[in-house]
């Protein structure tokens, strides 16, 4: 097929020319904080483990427990084999944790965003979306085949003006969200999304991926961040990040929950999580409600590296610096890699065209002293100027 190799070919050229082709890098992760790349063992900073419970230890023998009790594989869509017991208990412990009447699972946060809003709305619908939501918000927007309107990163006067504009001419509307925003660390606004989205009829939706076991009243996520917990019909978020595992969830009202696995593709069709995946949820989450201090650890750290480089106050675990051009960037990711810190830079599409980044994630393991370093680093004028564009 000449015409497929010759695509791929100028695509990747092109990909070369803008800085922007990326590559797998082989990197072994030792535990939850350490990572060994070309024979180096460096401190990672780029990675979503915020609690380091990928490898904590009752953890990973809750896991091993159950692949040896219940095999690997679940085998089918959870319709078709049937539910495992396993997933009954970890839903039942999400919708607690979050307050909600129930919760369902899905095989990753992705998949659950491209379930989840093509199963509530439809073409003749509209989703306003912030501009910088997730690419997994953006896929469920535009599989719902809806009317789409993108509103000015976190600008609520932005989405009311769209809502007054076009709210009436659909039936249904959904207003979706980050809570944590992935590549910034900010927080949407979530009480004013809140009164607006009550104003007009409009659901709201956040993507909590960020926000669970490490922002709001001991790791409960984004909704619970404010002085009175936020009323969100619709909490989606991950369990691959601070849980350590894997898969999605949404937390929901038991109708909502209901409708959404009958309707959901991405659950009705695609095979249920591994049960030791939610052997391993249920004892994160144990370990998270059993101790809020330690959920609370990430983004002390986070704000204890923004106190010491003058950066704005960390709201989250994560902390961008934008460089905005892309070779900038992984100019000072190589630089920090000599030093011993693995800090990927971020370049688009993942971000707008010109805010390629590095973003550094927090965790509860990092060592005090080695966010000085890095702290010290970041301030080294050196850094700058060693970057000649
Ligand atoms: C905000 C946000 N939503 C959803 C996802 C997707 O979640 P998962 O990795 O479980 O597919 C991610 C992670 O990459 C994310 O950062």
């Amino acid at each position: 097929m000449r015409s497929l190799e010759d695509f791929a070919v100028q695509k990747l050229g092109e990909l070369d020319r803008a800085g922007l082709h990326r590559v797998l890098t082989e990197t072994t992760r030792l535990d939850g904080i350490y990572a060994v790349r070309n024979g180096r063992k460096l401190l990672s900073f780029c990675c979503n483990d915020y609690l380091n419970l990928t490898h904590y230890p009752a953890i990973k023998a809750a896991a091993i427990a159950a692949v040896t009790r219940y095999g690997v594989g679940s085998g089918a869509s959870r319709l078709v084999t049937g539910n495992h017991p396993l997933f009954a208990e970890l839903e039942n412990r999400l919708a607690r944790f979050k307050g909600t009447a129930a919760a369902s699972v899905f095989g990753s946060g992705y998949l659950a965003n491209a379930g989840i809003i093509p199963a509530l709305i439809g073409p003749d619908d509209l989703v306003l979306i912030d501009e910088l939501a997730h690419a997994c918000l953006w896929a469920g927007a535009r599989l719902a085949r809806a009317q789409v309107l993108p509103f000015r990163h976190a600008d609520v006067a932005h989405a009311k003006m769209l809502l007054a504009e076009h709210r009436a001419r659909h039936p249904r509307a959904l207003i979706a969200t980050d809570g944590i925003f992935s590549m910034d660390g900010d927080l949407a606004p979530l009480p004013d999304l809140a009164a607006l989205a009550q104003r007009y009829d409009a659901w709201l939706m956040t993507d909590d991926a960020h926000g669970l076991g490490v922002v709001g009243d001991g790791g409960r996520g984004s909704a619970f961040a404010w002085a009175d917990r936020q009323d969100i019909p619709l909490q989606m978020g991950t369990l691959s990040k601070a849980i350590g595992a894997y898969g999605g969830y949404l937390c929901a009202s038991a109708a909502v929950i209901d409708l959404l696995r009958n309707r959901a593709r991405t659950f009705v069709y695609s095979t249920g999580l591994p049960p030791a995946i939610a052997a391993a949820a249920i004892a994160a989450l144990d370990l998270i409600e059993r101790d809020p201090a330690y959920a609370a650890l990430p983004l002390a750290k986070a704000k204890f590296f923004t106190r010491l480089t003058g950066l704005p106050e960390a709201r989250s675990p994560i902390v961008p610096v934008i460089y905005g051009d892309a070779e900038a960037a992984l100019h000072r990711s190589r630089f920090l890699e000599e030093e011993g810190f693995l800090v990927t830079a971020i370049r688009p599409p993942t971000v707008p065209v010109g805010t390629a980044r590095l973003r550094f994630t927090f965790t509860a393991g990092h060592p005090d002293d080695e966010i000085e370093r890095l702290a010290r680093i970041m301030r080294d004028p050196k850094l700058d100027l060693e970057f000649e564009p």
